[in-house]
């Protein structure tokens, strides 16, 4: 194994491969292979360093360097990259993926190159070669809807230097983070992008950003390298993803905003870090329109859930018209879905096989029917049920018993209704206030507002997701039994 970059060198062989970074161009055996430009930056990234886990966010960086693009394509990529390549004669893939961190080329490849043409200036090399960690990833697809949210979030950026994003999974707070982000480079001088969705141990966080903010190697103490680095820097900050690693980030986040007085930052996590001169931003669903409406297609289409429903939808059918006719089933599909953008589009994705009509027809098993989103998406956007599950294997053992005995409202309750009907080991009545507060600040409970008596609900898929869990724990007779005793009594 060699560590020298590509940078200049003329070609690099490794198996039965020559690669040939100067003119792009990749041979087996001799042969041209026909490789597309992008998984061909990819290789090129991957081979500068054998041995290193490069994580999406980073190949993405540099492999796509302005562009926006999700984790699902670099993901794609990879995949086509390993296909081509094919494995080695021990059967060992070139391209290893390390399941949580990233990819990277085996070390065990016998990888050898070209001595660097002194004459290459190596600032001008090959693009994909030019690291640049933390750049904000670019968004495939155009952002639909959010222009109130994306300048709310500017607006609160301009007066406190710690935002958070919170709402239910797939929702959309990553995608109003990113579109945040990049409209404030417009006047903000740079801003690096951490995203801790694949960090599943708290003591790894700083050693993420230290990673994002191009550290080489791992910092012997990564916090202090981060401190150091940020101290007069002016820089927007983003972590993305973190609820499963809030203690740790909202530790950070303080000792960032304490040490480094220029830096601002937006984070996204499906439920409020509680750090120190925190704002927390909660995001709800895309507009829908408003129920048992006779709509037209024209109106509907004000409604930025049905705009994305629609887009979607013509994307995996390129004959799908928004007619008047379809307009009200599309409205209802939408307002069904709580407008989270996430079920939307695995519902748009389903038109192909089931037409409009057949997929609102299938929106009460609609973990089945939004089971199959892209293959390339991050595991717990590939399907709504993934989704949720991320937010359900987060909540302790009462929270969790508590959330699923909720599904037996089919409305708004109170928290002497949540007490009632709840309120059975593991959960004291006495607890149910304070658990419930908990719910709300994880997304999976809306705090309905503040009415004489709080009142509280779930969202139709939420609902949908804790009554399956009800079920399988077994205890779904006897919570719909102490339901229906709360609604006689109430009726009395
Ligand atoms: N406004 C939008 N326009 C177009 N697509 C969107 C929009 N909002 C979200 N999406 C799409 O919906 C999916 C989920 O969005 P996103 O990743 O932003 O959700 P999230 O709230 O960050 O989810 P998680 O809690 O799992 O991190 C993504 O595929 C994203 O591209
Ligand atoms: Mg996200």
């Amino acid at each position: 194994m060699t560590t020298k970059d590509t940078n200049g060198a003329e070609w690099i062989t490794f198996g039965p491969y020559v690669l040939f970074p100067g003119p792009r161009a990749l041979k087996r055996d001799g042969k041209s292979v026909r490789i597309r430009d992008k998984p061909l930056d990819l290789l090129i990234a991957l081979v500068e360093s054998p041995g290193d886990i490069l994580s999406a966010s980073e190949l993405a960086e540099r492999v796509w360097r302005r562009e926006w693009v999700e984790e699902s394509t670099v993901r794609a990529t990879v995949y086509a990259l390993r296909r081509l390549l094919g494995r080695t004669s021990e059967g060992e893939d070139y391209v290893r993926n390390t399941v949580g961190r990233g990819y990277g080329f085996s070390d065990s490849i016998r990888i050898e190159r070209s001595a660097p043409d002194p004459k290459v200036d190596r600032q001008s090399a090959a693009p994909a070669t030019v690291r640049a960690p933390g750049r904000l990833p670019p968004l495939l697809k155009p952002v639909i809807g959010r222009e109130r949210e994306i300048l709310k979030v500017i607006d609160l950026l301009g007066r406190n230097r710690l935002v958070t994003i919170t709402g239910l999974g797939g929702i959309g707070k990553t995608t109003v983070a990113i579109s945040s982000a990049s409209r404030l480079l417009e006047t903000e001088p740079e801003a690096c992008f951490v995203d801790l969705a694949l960090v599943k141990e708290e003591r790894l966080v700083p050693a993420s950003v230290a990673g994002a903010l191009g550290s080489e190697r791992p910092a012997e103490c990564p916090s202090s390298y981060v401190l150091g680095r940020l101290s007069d820097r002016r820089l927007l900050l983003v972590f993305d993803n973190c609820e499963q690693v809030a203690d740790m980030a909202a530790a950070f986040a303080e000792a960032i905003l304490r040490e480094a007085p220029h830096v601002k930052m937006i984070v996204t996590s499906r439920e409020p870090l509680r750090a120190d001169g925190e704002v927390v931003f909660r995001l709800d669903g895309l507009t829908y329109p408003p129920q048992d409406t006779d709509i037209r297609a024209e109106d509907a289409l004000a409604f930025s859930a049905v705009q994305l429903f629609v887009d979607r939808a013509s994307a995996a059918s390129p004959e799908f018209v928004l007619t008047d006719a379809l307009a009200p089933m599309v409205a209802r599909i939408c307002r069904r879905l709580d407008g989270i953008a996430l079920a939307v589009q695995l519902a748009a994705n389903r038109v192909p096989s089931f037409g409009v009509r057949g997929v609102e027809a299938r929106l009460d098993d609609r973990f089945r029917l939004l089971g199959n989103g892209q293959r390339t998406a991050a595991p717990r956007h590939q399907t709504l049920e993934g989704a949720l599950d991320w937010s359900y294997e987060l909540l302790t053992p009462p929270e969790s018993a508590l959330f699923t005995r909720l599904a037996t409202f089919h409305d708004t309750f109170t928290i002497a209704a949540a007490a009632e009907v709840a309120g059975l080991p593991p959960i004291g009545k006495s607890d149910i206030e304070a658990l419930l507060a908990k719910l709300v600040e994880k997304s999976l409970v809306v705090f309905v507002g503040d009415t004489p008596i709080p009142t509280y609900r779930m969202l139709e898929t939420v609902r949908a997701y804790a009554r399956e869990r009800l079920r399988t724990a077994g205890e779904d007779a006897a919570v719909v039994e102490r339901h229906a005793c709360l609604a006689s009594e109430s009726s009395e």
